[in-house]
């Protein structure tokens, strides 16, 4: 079983700006011949206030001829406590229409995927305890089978025990009860895009993998400093048995385009916010 993970290709109809990207990463996806394609979320640009951005990326997903599961972004849904673009009902039912559920199980070799609504987490959300409990039933009823875990936002980005790192990582509270769940099952996986930076690392026994952005790099300026590699992609996984193997690859023809370069015409600030560009 071949998976291709692809994340934050910021694609949008109106905002073209990253728009060359796609078609080399859509023929490496062709190249790989997957069975599956997991999206990691910021497919758009702005779903979460354009839907045509949703409508585009959607067809543009479909054109893959392969099963595609997405999990949303901040740009797709909005996100928890955002002054602007907090996440709702109805940007879940708008992401839910063309991309269809925002978490969901599938079961392939040895192995349980979840996909997990990272935006929901903090939101106090009624959809935010839904999913909780959904969540403890996947894990419990996965009945000895290999778990990965995919969201778009990361855990965390040294620690498990680091503070709030802000916009960058799911908010302590949150990561705690996850946590919990990750070493009681001893989850294999936690698959994550959002910082536009690849990095694999191990933490007790659990594989925690940065997928690569496909879209453009973000610079020192707004960024602060962490781990992993500012770098394009894509990430390949070979699933056998009980057994994953996972490899972050570079695919042809992307152009490293700066979100620094553009980001006033692609995430125009507003007045007295902090731009999002991940
Ligand atoms: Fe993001
Ligand atoms: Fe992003």
């Amino acid at each position: 079983m071949r998976i291709v993970q692809i994340s934050d290709t910021h694609l949008s109809p109106g905002k073209a700006h990253f728009a060359k990207n796609w078609p080399p990463l859509a023929a490496w996806v062709a190249a790989q011949n997957p069975d599956l394609v997991i999206h990691t979320g910021d497919v758009t640009v702005d779903g979460a206030d354009a839907e045509e951005d949703l409508q585009h990326a959607s067809e543009l997903m479909q054109a893959l001829g392969v099963r595609v599961l997405a999990v949303p972004g901040n740009h797709d849904v909005g996100d928890a406590g955002h002054p602007a673009q907090p996440v709702s009902d109805e940007r879940l039912a708008r992401w839910r229409a063309h991309f269809g559920p925002d978490r969901w199980i599938e079961d392939v070799e040895g192995f349980r995927l979840v996909g997990l609504d990272a935006m929901l987490l903090g939101s106090d959300d009624h959809e935010e305890a839904a999913q909780a409990a959904w969540l403890d039933v996947a894990m419990r009823e996965a009945r000895g089978r290999q778990i990965a875990w995919f969201l778009h936002r990361p855990l965390f980005l040294d620690s498990p025990d680091e503070g709030d790192t802000g916009y960058w990582s799911v908010k302590p509270g949150p990561r705690a009860r996850l946590m919990d769940l990750v070493r009681r099952y001893s989850v294999s996986l936690v698959a994550s895009g959002h910082l536009h930076k690849a990095h694999q690392m191990r933490r007790d026994g659990t594989r925690y993998l940065w997928a690569p952005a496909s879209s453009f790099l973000v610079g020192s300026g707004i960024q602060p400093r962490m781990p992993g590699e500012k770098r394009l992609g894509a990430v390949l996984y070979e699933l056998d048995g009980a057994v994953l193997e996972a490899s972050i690859a570079d695919v042809p023809g992307l152009s490293p385009y700066w979100i620094d370069d553009v980001i006033d015409e692609v995430y125009p600030r507003p007045s007295d916010s902090r731009p999002a560009p991940n």
